[in-house]
């Protein structure tokens, strides 16, 4: 069996057109949805991420603002800043892009988004929200997943998951989004971490197996079942001496191995990535829709 790729560029590119459709039926009626990303520092991916999101904004017709801090900014620069936001009906959505300069605490940053605000997901009450199932901001990559699921016809309902990682931004997430009691979720998932016992023989179990780790090619060939559907989160450097710029980017999953056995897989890059800010993307057009009262 050689498994289908599954094309993240093209399932965020016609998530894109929907959404693009829906903002400027907004923007008829006088709606302009606005994003703005905060960056504090110089960290070059980083740079990279927020530059990405705000071409994602300009492109779907999305007002948007990058506020660009130098590492010396204290924390209450920040917080002050990010009040002005939460005030300014001009922005649906406050992103403050992770992660943050040491002196800097997250939990306070994240807290003092306004949660109708928090478009990335990370505030506590869209994350409880999450937990119970009620609708909410869902931080995007774990959204992108499923979403990246569903659309690619592998639907998690009655599916083992098997989740490799534990992070609050993405391994915890996802498996809550894809346990609840709802279309496109439903599914039984087990969460594996570095203290988990026999991992292999837990991911040989899964139908479906996310991996996000941050740990270069990691699962091999007999870590998974025959037909698995693969979701790759994982996003490394490696040198390559063959590229031009002397590195190249590969996921957790070893991709030309698990491939062969393989129903659907995704690649990196070109699988989860795209989707990350697509869903951004959304969550920004969604509360646009909840501060104006908006009714589809
Ligand atoms: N595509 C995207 O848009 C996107 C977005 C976010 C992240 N990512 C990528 O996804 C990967 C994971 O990101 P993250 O933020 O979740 O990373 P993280 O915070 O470093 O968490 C890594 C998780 O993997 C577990 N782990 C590490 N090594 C393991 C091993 N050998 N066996 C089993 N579990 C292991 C850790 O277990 P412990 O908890 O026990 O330490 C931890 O729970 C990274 O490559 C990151 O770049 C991609």
């Amino acid at each position: 069996m050689v498994a289908e790729v599954i094309n993240g560029n093209e399932v965020a590119k016609s998530i894109r057109a929907e959404i693009k459709i829906e903002v400027s039926k907004l923007k008829k009626a006088g709606i302009e949805p606005g994003l703005v990303v905060i960056i504090v520092g110089e960290d070059p991916a980083s740079q990279v991420y927020v530059r990405k999101k705000g071409e994602a904004c300009n492109d779907l017709g999305i007002c948007s603002e990058t506020v660009r801090l130098p590492a010396s900014t204290t924390e209450n620069e920040l917080l002050a800043l990010i009040d002005n936001y939460n005030k300014n009906p001009k922005f649906d959505g406050i992103l403050v892009q992770l992660p943050l300069p040491k002196h800097i605490s997250e939990e306070k940053v994240l807290l003092r988004i306004d949660p109708g605000k928090d478009v990335d997901g990370f505030h506590p009450v869209n994350v409880g929200k999450m937990v119970v199932g009620s609708e909410s901001y869902l931080p995007c990559t774990p959204h992108g997943v499923q979403e990246l699921l569903i659309r690619s016809g592998n639907d998690p309902s009655g599916k083992h998951v098997v989740v490799l990682g534990r992070s609050n931004i993405v391994g915890k997430p996802v498996a809550c989004i894809l346990i609840q009691k709802a279309k496109g979720a439903d599914a039984t998932v087990t969460i594996c971490h570095s203290r988990t016992k026999n991992l292999a023989e837990m991911t040989r179990q899964a139908d479906i197996l996310i991996a996000a780790i941050g740990s270069p090619g990691f699962v091999k060939a007999d870590m998974v079942k025959d037909g698995v559907v693969v979701i790759d989160v994982g996003v490394n450097r490696i040198s390559d001496p063959s590229a031009k710029s002397g590195t190249r980017l590969v996921g957790d999953v070893d991709f030309d191995a698990v491939k062969v056995k393989a129903k659907a897989i995704t690649p990196v890059p070109g699988g989860v990535g795209p989707m990350t800010i697509t869903m951004l993307m959304q969550n920004t057009l969604k509360a646009a829709k909840v501060h104006h009262g908006w009714k589809d």
